[in-house]
């Protein structure tokens, strides 16, 4: 299944809206990419083809934080948003514990009812 870059053909540019749209769908797409490579990788024992699959699943991950700064550039709430992310996160894992997961599971951070809300990430009560 390929992606159809446009959900119409018109004659005309993309407007900066449709166009940040549009790089939206392709980090979409490389991330989709970097996801297939890497489950390639995972299910072959042939290290010729390990090799290369991982040299271009890393190209993929360049491409998405390539991606991503462009969008930044065309989409100044994800800009703000991506300046606040780290803080967000910091913010997140300070508060609460982490629980110890095994190999490849995703940490959850778990804290005392009450403490942490939507609106106190985002500096609100
Ligand atoms: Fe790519």
């Amino acid at each position: 299944m390929s992606t159809d870059p446009f959900i119409t053909l018109v004659p005309r540019k993309m407007s900066a809206s449709e166009l940040a749209r549009a790089i939206r769908l392709d980090i979409a797409s490389e991330i989709d990419a970097t996801n297939l490579y890497q489950a390639h990788i995972d299910a072959t024992d042939d290290e010729r083809a390990k090799a290369v699959l991982a040299h271009i699943r890393d190209e993929e991950k360049e491409h998405i934080a390539e991606f991503i700064q462009l969008l930044a550039l065309l989409d100044p709430t994800q800009a703000q948003e991506l300046q606040t992310a780290p803080g967000n996160i910091a913010q997140i894992l300070s508060e609460g514990e982490v629980e110890p997961t095994a190999a490849g599971e995703t940490p959850r951070a778990t804290w005392p009812r009450g403490q942490l809300t939507v609106g106190s990430l985002m500096g609100k009560p």
